[in-house]
């Protein structure tokens, strides 16, 4: 993010770094103007507090109101000082942030050390540094050697560039957010408008391609040519009061999950039997359904794309976004695009490859986000902002909404009555109670089965038909959070080779929806010394209340996998809202 306001540029960065540190990060830091003309850096690989910490023991000239901060997610380059942003050219005049992979770096990296340029880092940004500096040094002018500098590059980038000695900023972004806003406190760049909500009523979106220099007033360059700022947006999250920074955030989105659903079902119930939210979208028929989407949304993509064919009985795929590229899309297939943030760089690369004319539908939890922008239909899940790393009540909310989508679709196309429509939506009704049943009755056990479990390195996760991608969702959890291995697989598939890893104790975690095959799986874990954990039908370890006719299969079971991860991961002493390793928004591909 980026700041030009008149004093405490270093308090608005840390501010809205903080705003940030929920996506996940593991260094930061800032770049700050002095009143000499020189940059104060701060950066560390602790938390962002540290920075301020830093900017409070500065003793060199005054800072003043004019900087630029960032939070980093190790691609390039380990994590170490050295590495984390602000970089700077040569003569340290220049500082920059950037988020995104600048794919040719190492062959500019050669051919600027050739020109005698000194790297200080491992990352690919730093050549941006020194690309601007040889521009200026030939240009004499700030925006237009940013404007050459993104020329040369390939890949994709959100950059601010601060030079010390002008004050000048320029910003540029090409397949990576970055908006700026102006207010009464003065101009900010972010890219997420959750980092200065506070401060501002609107905003602007940088375009792909687009080089902007931030003054008093914006200059924006598109194609090279000077055109008008497009149309502002309202900021959607200010005002909120939403603390973002501290709290346990994924254990309180955990028990918002009931209402959470309520939300989905008060949103789209009585446009769900009549095929209205289906004919909404505006979108052809289909005849088959291909889910695009990373991690949990993924699993959310199985569970929807399993009920279509369930339900309709229509093909459905589900493909691994970042393995999209080159897969065949057959004629009357249409494309779900399934992100909560809407800017998982795998997902958005995979909607540009598709064949041009191929209808995609989004599924997000942003109505802002660059997924829902780029994408002519939208459907936004109501589930309210996610701190928590690790998703849980969007996951609840994707599934619902898909299911409702679904259920429409069928009706609108005449493939389903509206009177079995409408007694899934009855089902479907139901869903925030069990949701809190499940909850309930997972809180009652886990102390049990925690103390069974928490010795374990490894855990197996299984089910069977509509139950497995639940499996999939409850061994994700638990490695997200606990740092264990975790598996899932159909239990069917468990004699064909995971079932050399069970021994004494092995914990295997059962999602029983009462299938009659899921009998024999348990006997084959049981005879090997596996030690069963079944949730789901009366007489598991954890009941949940299931319902055998909802068109999402058994999602209250995900109820008890989050918290059997949550817990474990709280006994062993882990930061459940903010896993090591992982980042909420993962905008590099
Ligand atoms: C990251 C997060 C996961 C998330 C995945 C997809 O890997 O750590 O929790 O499920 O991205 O995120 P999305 O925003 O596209 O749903």
């Amino acid at each position: 993010m980026a700041c030009r306001t008149t004093a405490g540029a270093a308090d608005y960065l840390v501010a809205g770094l903080t705003m940030l540190e929920y996506r996940g990060y593991d260094s930061a830091g800032l770049a700050v103007s002095a009143a000499d003309g020189s940059t104060a850096v701060f950066r560390t690989t602790q938390r962002v507090n540290a920075l301020h910490d830093l900017a409070k023991a500065w003793g060199g000239p005054s800072l003043g109101g004019i900087g630029i901060g960032h939070t980093r997610w190790a691609t390039h380059g380990g994590v170490r000082v050295a590495n984390a942003h602000p970089h700077q050219d040569c003569l340290r005049r220049l500082s920059v942030v950037h988020n995104g992979i600048i794919d040719n770096a190492p062959h500019l990296r050669a051919e600027l050390q050739q020109l005698g340029h000194v790297f200080q880092s491992d990352v690919d940004s730093e050549v941006i540094c020194h690309l601007v500096e040889d521009a200026l040094a030939t240009t004499g002018d700030l925006l237009e050697a940013v404007n050459r500098t993104v020329q040369q590059l390939t890949g994709s980038w959100a950059i601010v560039v601060l030079d010390g000695e002008t004050r000048r900023m320029v910003a540029a972004a090409h397949r990576s957010p970055l908006l700026v806003a102006h207010s009464d406190r003065g101009m900010f760049l972010a890219s997420d408008v959750s980092a200065i909500a506070d401060w501002v009523d609107e905003f602007h979106i940088l375009d792909d391609g687009d080089v902007v220099e931030v003054s008093d007033e914006l200059v924006w360059l598109r194609d090279g040519v000077a055109v008008d700022a497009p149309d502002p947006i309202a900021s959607p999250t200010q005002a909120s009061g939403r603390r973002l920074d501290a709290g346990d955030h994924m254990a309180s989105e955990i028990d918002e999950q009931p209402e959470a659903a309520a939300r989905v079902l008060n949103d789209i119930g009585s446009l769900i039997a009549n095929g209205a939210l289906w004919r909404g979208l505006g979108l052809p028929r289909f005849d088959r359904l291909r889910v695009v989407a990373c991690g949990t949304s993924l699993n959310a993509g199985q569970v929807i794309g399993a009920g279509l064919s369930r339900l309709g009985g229509l093909a459905h795929s589900v493909v691994v976004a970042s393995e999209a590229a080159g897969s065949v899309i057959e004629p009357g297939t249409l494309t779900l695009a399934i992100s909560q943030s809407g800017e998982t760089a795998d997902v958005l690369r995979a909607i540009d490859e598709s064949p041009i004319g191929t209808p995609v539908l989004a599924l997000v939890n942003n109505a802002h986000s660059t997924l829902a922008r780029k994408v002519g239909s939208v459907l936004v899940c109501p589930a309210g902002p996610e701190v928590g790393v690790a998703a849980t009540k969007t996951f609840v909310c994707q599934v619902l909404m898909g299911a409702g989508l679904v259920i429409s679709a069928l009706v609108a196309s005449g493939r389903m009555s509206q009177t079995t429509a409408r007694a899934l939506v009855d089902d479907l009704a139901q869903t925030p109670e069990r949701l809190a049943a499940a909850a309930d009755s997972a809180r009652l056990a886990l102390p049990g089965v925690i103390e069974d479990v928490r010795n374990a390195n490894g855990f197996i996760f299984l089910g069977r038909g509509a139950a497995v991608p639940y499996a999939a969702e409850g061994a994700l959890k638990l490695k997200e959070l606990t740092y264990r291995w975790a598996e899932a697989y159909p239990a069917g598939e468990l004699k064909h080779g995971p079932l050399a890893l069970v021994e004494d104790g092995t914990p295997v975690v059962v999602v029983d929806d009462a299938d009659p095959r899921l009998v024999g799986n348990i006997a084959e874990v049981s005879a090997r010394g596996g030690r069963i954990l079944t949730i789901g039908q009366p007489g598991s370890r954890i009941e949940v209340p299931l319902s055998k006719h909802s068109p999402c299969g058994p999602l209250e079971a995900v109820v008890p996998l989050q918290l059997l991860a949550l817990n474990l991961a709280a006994d062993l002493g882990f930061d459940v809202d903010k896993p090591r390793n992982l980042a909420k928004s993962v905008t590099v591909d």
